[in-house]
């Protein structure tokens, strides 16, 4: 009856946990990290906007810029060891709603990242089977799969259901748990790939298209892109890692930590595109394929192999498979973090609740592709409304505003660049001023309200 029992925490609350080792944290964040966002999208980005140049731009732009939006993340969970939404409440009773704007966002990003999800259990279930004869025509066959009604969507919520199991679980035996299994497997898969893909006769042409040069795309629009697919690489602008950031013990080094993050997430991009590249070549494919490179042309790769095509077809799939995993899972942990603690809901109800709202937005999303194609909202189905609305929109704007909160408001001390007086006045300008205004400028891009 009283107030105190409404503030009290639960029970469920008041036990916050931690990770259980610092390999645990990189693991969890790294899996987080890498996702189709390095496997499926950085290849094909980087083989379009010039190669070596894209990278070059990339890896500048993930040290120096958005290194800064993940530390500030990591900074507010650490801090105040709470889920998004209580975080930026602990700051200021007023951001409570920017909280849950990030929560909206992740949500969203999860609309249409869980049916790639579904797509892909689909792939190494029938790579496993063999139910996929050789001579088929992969666009054909991907195009009819996803316009189906049911099939689709059947596997997105067979996806949500698997990625729902470990935060359910809890932070400790599942999250860590599960990271701890598939970000390894993950890595030994990655390199036994990288390492066959070498032995192809395509493997130079590969390692042309990736690390050469081409000056001549360096551009704005390269720019943005880069910057683009950096900030969603990382998991940043959505409170995901600020979730993570909260399971810390109070001694972790923050700047170490993202430095990790980020050269951890860089170098399975580009093994990435080592795995991928000399196989596509050796065939004379298209590698500016774009989105279908993975599900239309490598299909076309695991044919061709001169040996164990569907066995590596499978591998591919399951790595790919663990990769989105761990990327949805972290997705979850942070809605699902930010309902218990701030609607005061146990973990298991709180997973409940949110997969039910993800399950209301798979629908329109995986059915964008058959049944919803014509339904366009702006002029974009839901599949790339939602992408785009979370991706390019909401995602840079969430981290502009963070920036600005953790820069003008929360202002960390020295600490967090182990007191160096140098770096702790770069970090300022970069944090208070530079940074916010590149993400503002690549928000108005995205809305094309400055033309490139
Ligand atoms: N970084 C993930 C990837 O590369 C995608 C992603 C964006 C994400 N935002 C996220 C994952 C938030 C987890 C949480 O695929």
């Amino acid at each position: 009856m009283t107030n105190a029992t409404e503030i009290k925490p639960s029970s469920a609350q008041s036990a916050r946990p931690e990770w259980t080792s610092h390999m645990g944290f990189i693991l969890a964040s790294l899996g987080s990290a890498v996702g189709l966002g390095n496997i499926w999208r950085f290849p094909y980005v980087m083989g379009k906007y010039g190669g070596g140049a894209f990278l070059l731009v990339y890896m500048v732009l993930m040290c120096a810029i958005c290194i800064i939006p993940l530390l500030c993340e990591l900074f507010m969970g650490q801090k105040y060891k709470k889920a998004v939404v209580g975080a930026y409440e602990s700051v200021d009773k007023r951001l409570k709603s920017l909280g849950w704007l990030n929560v909206f966002t992740v949500i969203l990003i999860s609309g249409f990242y869980f049916a790639v999800g579904g797509w892909i259990i689909h792939y190494v279930l029938i790579y496993f089977t063999g139910a996929i004869p050789h001579g088929t025509d992969y666009a054909q066959y991907f195009n009819n799969f996803a316009a189906r009604p049911v099939l689709p969507l059947l596997y997105a919520f067979l996806f949500l259901a698997v990625s729902a199991i470990f935060p359910y679980r809890g932070v400790n035996s599942g999250v860590e748990k599960a990271n701890k299994i598939m970000m390894p497997a993950f890595l030994i898969m990655l390199l036994f790939l990288v390492i066959i893909s070498q032995t192809l006769p395509g493997a130079k042409d590969g390692l042309e298209f990736i690390f050469k040069p081409d000056f001549s795309k360096f551009n704005a629009e390269m720019f943005l892109i880069a910057f683009g697919q950096a900030l969603f690489s990382l998991s940043v602008g959505m409170g995901a890692m600020m979730t993570y950031g909260s399971y810390l013990n109070k001694d972790t080094s923050l700047v170490d930590n993202s430095y990790i993050i980020i050269f951890g997430e860089t170098l399975i991009a580009i093994s990435a595109g080592l795995m991928i590249f000399p196989a596509v070549f050796t065939y004379g494919l298209n590698p500016g394929e774009g989105p279908g490179l993975v599900f239309v042309t490598l299909p076309e790769v695991f044919e061709q192999l001169p040996f164990c095509g569907n066995l590596i077809a499978v591998l591919f799939f399951v790595l790919l498979l663990f990769a989105a995993l761990t990327s949805s899972i972290a997705m979850l942990e942070t809605s699902i973090a930010a309902f218990r603690e701030s609607l005061n809901m146990s973990r298991q109800k709180a997973t409940l609740a949110v997969c039910a709202i993800v399950v209301v937005l798979l629908i329109p999303c995986t059915l964008s592709f058959g049944l919803l194609k014509n339904i366009q909202v702006f002029g974009k189905t839901f599949f790339d409304l939602f992408d785009f609305t979370s991706s390019t929109v909401l995602l840079p704007v969430n981290s502009c505003l963070l920036c600005l909160i953790v820069g003008w408001l929360v202002k960390p001390s020295d600490d967090i660049v182990k007191g160096n007086k140098v770096l702790y006045f770069i970090f300022n300008i970069l944090l208070k001023y530079i940074v916010p205004a590149l993400l503002l400028f690549s928000i108005l891009c995205g809305l094309n309200i400055i033309k490139l």
